[in-house]
Formats: structure tokens, sequence, C-alpha cells
């Protein structure tokens, strides 16, 4: 079981042209870079911070350095860092039904990047977390992350109107989920 938890905690992913793989501090220039973009927070939920310290970033990463299983992969190209995916595990009854959630570094988009690691990360979730279903929420003015996961072969199960307030906007939220039976 211990043997186990350690290779979940070192676990690094190779995908397409980049890799998910976990935290250290060397990476939080890069990390603060990338994430103090409001092309990438105005999407995100509000607490992400925005603008995006240097604090934010050592803190962020510190937290990260002790999940067990590992949940949440930075996104490397090249050995930098560049983006982030996620997985949130919820309680109670939604407790098989985790939400999955990712950001890119701008120069980085176009490239067909985040569609592969939502493929990778839901493998994983699935082969290695009791869960069932993947679920993400999309502002209805994201069509760029509805594509994501349509090409991630995720399902578009239906809209939640107006329940969503970003930037003062009242938006739609537009639910996406795939199920294991889907593999
Ligand atoms: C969403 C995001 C992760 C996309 O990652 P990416 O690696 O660039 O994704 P892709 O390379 O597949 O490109 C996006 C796709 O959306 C399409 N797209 C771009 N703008 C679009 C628009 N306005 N309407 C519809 N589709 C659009 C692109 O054409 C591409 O699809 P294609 O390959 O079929 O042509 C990245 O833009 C990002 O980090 N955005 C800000 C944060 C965010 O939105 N996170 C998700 C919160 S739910």
């Amino acid at each position: 079981m211990l043997i186990l938890a350690i290779i979940l905690l070192q676990m690094e992913i190779q995908g397409p042209g980049f890799t998910l793989r976990g935290w250290n501090l060397d990476d939080a220039e890069s990390l603060q870079k990338h994430a103090d973009n409001t092309n990438i927070t105005d999407f995100l939920l509000d607490r992400f911070p925005s603008p995006y310290t240097m604090d934010d970033a050592i803190n962020w990463i510190k937290l990260m350095q002790h999940q067990d299983p590992m949940l949440t992969f930075s996104i490397a190209v090249d050995g930098k860092l560049c983006g982030a995916i996620g997985l949130e595990l919820r309680n109670d009854i939604y407790r098989k039904a985790p939400l999955i959630g990712y950001w890119l570094g701008e120069e980085y988009w176009g490239r067909g990047i985040m569609p592969e690691a939502v493929k990778l990360v839901t493998r994983y979730a699935f082969d290695h977390l009791d869960v069932v279903r993947l679920q993400a929420g999309i502002l209805s003015n994201n069509p760029r992350s509805m594509r994501v996961l349509e090409k991630a072969g995720f399902t578009m199960e239906g809209i939640l109107k107006s329940s969503i307030i970003k930037k003062g906007m009242i938006l739609d939220e537009h639910i996406y989920a795939f199920v294991k039976q889907q593999f």
C-alpha cells in the first residue's frame, strides 16, 4: 500500500509533446508568469488568484507537494511548466464523480495539448481512483474549453442556466462528463 502511494506521488505521464508531472519549487517562476493572465483567469473559479503573484505560485507548489494521492499535475513542455490539470474529489453522494479542471499558458494554446492531457488524466482517474465519472463545468463564454472536452471524448449533458457569476456577468454553466462505461 505504501509502495503504491509512493509510486502515485512520483507519477509522470508522457503525452505527445508534453509531460504531466509533479510540482517543484523551481517551477514557481514559470507558474507565476503563465498564470498571471486574465485570458486564463477569466474562465476559472474566483479562488484562482488574479493577479497571480510569486507568493501565490510558491504557496500553490508547496500545497501540491503534499498531495496523496496525486490529483493535480503540472503540464511541462521541454521540461518547463506551462499549465496544470487536476481532479477535485467531492464528498458524500458525489464521491465517485470528481470534477476535472485545467489551464494552459496562452503561448501554448492551439497545439492540441489540453485534449490529450484530459484523455490521459481521465485514464489515470479510472485506473488509480475509485471513481466512475469525471465532470467539468464550463462557462458559457468559453467555447474553446468545450471543444477541448469534445475532443477528449466528453459528452455535453446539460446547461445550468444563470448558475454562475463571473466578473459581474451572469453566465450559464455547460456540464460535460465522461463516464467509466465509455472506456
Ligand atoms: C481551454 C484551453 C485549455 C485550451 O487548450 P489547448 O491546448 O489550446 O486546446 P486546443 O489546442 O485543442 O485548441 C482549442 C480548440 O478550440 C477551438 N476553438 C478556439 N477558439 C474557439 C471558439 N471561439 N469557438 C469554438 N472553438 C474554438 C480550436 O479551434 C481548437 O479546436 P480544433 O483543434 O478542433 O480546431 C486554453 O485555452 C486555456 O487554458 N484557456 C483558459 C483557461 C480555461 O478556459 N480553462 C478551462 C476552464 S473550464
